[in-house]
């Protein structure tokens, strides 16, 4: 038994669990990587100040079922010494340590797809990378050794290479590609929708090409970095913070390595935990952690600050419906921000009613996280539980129970939060926090007025429309009705019915 004990590698429990990444089907690994390409390409634009401009290009190599997939940015590009751990190792990146609105998070996705293309090609992740047009281009063909989550470099060299800025990442992988549902086409079509300061090209295998052209050229405002908040804080982070923290006494620690603790709140803290306050951080026992803990749970403290999140804006979200879909009527709100175990958050949510929308049993829902669209596993999570609890019969439109309401509707609920709590790795659906549900359904009935008022006064209008219409047809023969009990000559009659005109003319327009 014991000389079968080994430590597994992240790497290796990840090609094992492939699905926990996204790569549990072919047709969805494709979507998988290119998603996890261009994430990272807007992420790093928008951390530099840079428009994003991406290029996409899946093309279908030798065998039916394998593709390469090329994404390119405009963005900062990479510094040299850091391509092979990005590329070549689970677990690496530079958001996963600091709180800060992001749409990658844990540092696990584009590697991951490097690691499922050479798993089933044999082929490497291909990079050129260049920061400055000064600086020369860096090409690298890179793999992860599995064993010990470590990149191996197959090869490295400076290249000639066009564009003065920016990253290319390369991945022949198998898959399968299909339009429709879940397909890189929706994908593209719902980052255009929530990304309105976004251009893509997208070149698809059967060389179709497709242009998502920006509407708008600012930036989101730059959400900042935050402190965690105490409040949101587990013992294993506590513990792990108090061991790795620079400050010298449990008092500063607690205001220096966390938001929103004065030195007052500090003190009283200690006081409650019956910890020292000049107490050395690395010298505090578990048992006392849990004390800590308790006493910070019990202290009142200010809400985090809300400048780290940078929402779409309703504006923005009733532009980049309107640019994706042809509708009647269309309304977008933004909540206030507000907190979840001590993390901030903001909820926004649109409708689109009408239009070139279909008649469907089923509503056509776009969730969004950080502004990345969560296309799988669309029936669970948070927003799906929101949207069906809600009452949408109250404004008028169908749904039977527990399901989505019913009708020409597009229906969009963005989560904006320095970190949002994912049920996966493979970032598909929003744990079901009820504080994050609350928001969702009052963001929902906020925009369901705006709608029930435009379907009224559009019920108004079919209703008016039918009684000119019964009115119309009548007239000729009042016309004649009147012309026999009055005796009128016929130029008269033709002059009453052109009058009873004309007055429904008028009340129609008025
Ligand atoms: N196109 C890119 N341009 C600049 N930096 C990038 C690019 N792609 C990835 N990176 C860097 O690589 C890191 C790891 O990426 P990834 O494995 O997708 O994890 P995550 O996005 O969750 O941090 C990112 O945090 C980022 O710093
Ligand atoms: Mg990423």
């Amino acid at each position: 038994m014991a000389l079968q004990q080994r430590e597994i590698s992240v790497s290796e429990f990840f090609t094992k669990n492939r699905h926990l990444l996204g790569f549990d089907n072919p047709k969805r690994a494709l979507l998988t990587t290119v998603k996890e390409a261009v994430d990272n390409s807007l992420d790093a634009c928008e951390d530099a100040g840079i428009l994003p401009e991406v290029w996409v290009e899946v093309e279908q190599t030798s065998a039916e079922d394998r593709f390469q997939v090329r994404v390119r940015d405009n963005g900062p590009g990479i510094v040299q010494e850091q391509i092979p751990r990005i590329f070549g190792k689970l677990l690496y990146g530079s958001k996963f340590h600091r709180l800060k609105m992001s749409r990658g998070q844990q540092g696990i996705g584009i590697s991951a797809a490097g690691m499922y293309g050479h798993l089933t090609t044999g082929q490497p992740i291909t990079i050129i990378s260049r920061t400055a047009p000064a600086e020369p281009a860096h090409f690298y063909q890179i793999v992860i050794d599995t064993k010990q989550n470590e990149p191996k470099i197959l090869r490295v060299q400076e290249v000639e290479w066009q564009p003065e800025q920016g990253t290319q990442v390369q991945i022949e992988l198998e898959g399968i590609y299909q339009r429709g549902k879940w397909s890189v086409d929706e994908y593209l079509e719902q980052t255009a929708t929530a990304n309105p300061h976004v251009t893509m090209h997208y070149a698809a295998p059967d060389g179709k090409k497709r242009d998502f052209r920006r509407v708008s050229s600012e930036l989101p405002a730059e959400p900042k970095e935050i402190k965690p908040h105490p409040h949101g804080i587990e013992l294993g982070i506590l513990i792990k913070m108090l061991q790795e923290t620079r400050s010298r006494t449990l008092k500063t620690f607690l205001q220096n390595d966390f938001c929103r603790v004065s030195s007052r709140s500090a003190l009283q803290i200690c006081e409650l935990a019956g910890l020292y306050e000049n107490a050395r951080p690395k010298r505090i026992a578990t048992k006392n952690a849990q004390k800590l803990l308790k006493a910070i749970r019990n202290t009142k403290l200010r809400n985090p600050p809300m400048d780290c999140i940078a929402p779409i804006e309703p504006e923005l979200i009733k532009a980049g419906m309107r640019k994706e879909f042809k509708a009647d009527f269309y309304t977008a709100i933004t909540r206030k921000p507000t907190v979840y175990r001590g993390i901030p958050f903001v909820i926004e949510a649109g409708l689109a009613y009408g239009g070139a929308l279909k008649q469907e049993t089923c509503a056509k829902l776009m969730r969004f996280a950080n502004r990345v669209p969560l296309l799988y596993n669309s029936g669970a999570g948070v927003i799906k539980q929101a949207i069906a609890s809600a009452n949408w019969k109250q404004y008028g439109i169908e749904q039977s129970n527990g399901s989505l309401p019913a009708g020409p509707l597009l229906i969009l609920v963005h989560m904006a939060s320095p970190w949002v709590p994912f049920t996966s790795e493979s970032k598909e659906a929003i744990a079901c926090y009820p504080k994050i549900e609350k928001e969702i359904v009052l963001a929902l009935q906020e925009c369901t007025r705006p709608l029930r008022r435009f379907l009224r006064q559009k019920q108004r209008n079919i209703e008016e429309r039918r009684k000119h219409k019964y009115i119309e047809k009548y007239i000729p023969h009042i016309g004649v009705a009147l012309q026999e009990i009055l005796q009128f000559s016929d130029g008269e009659r033709e002059h009453v019915i052109e009058n009873l005109s004309v007055v429904l003319q008028k009340s129609r327009a008025g």
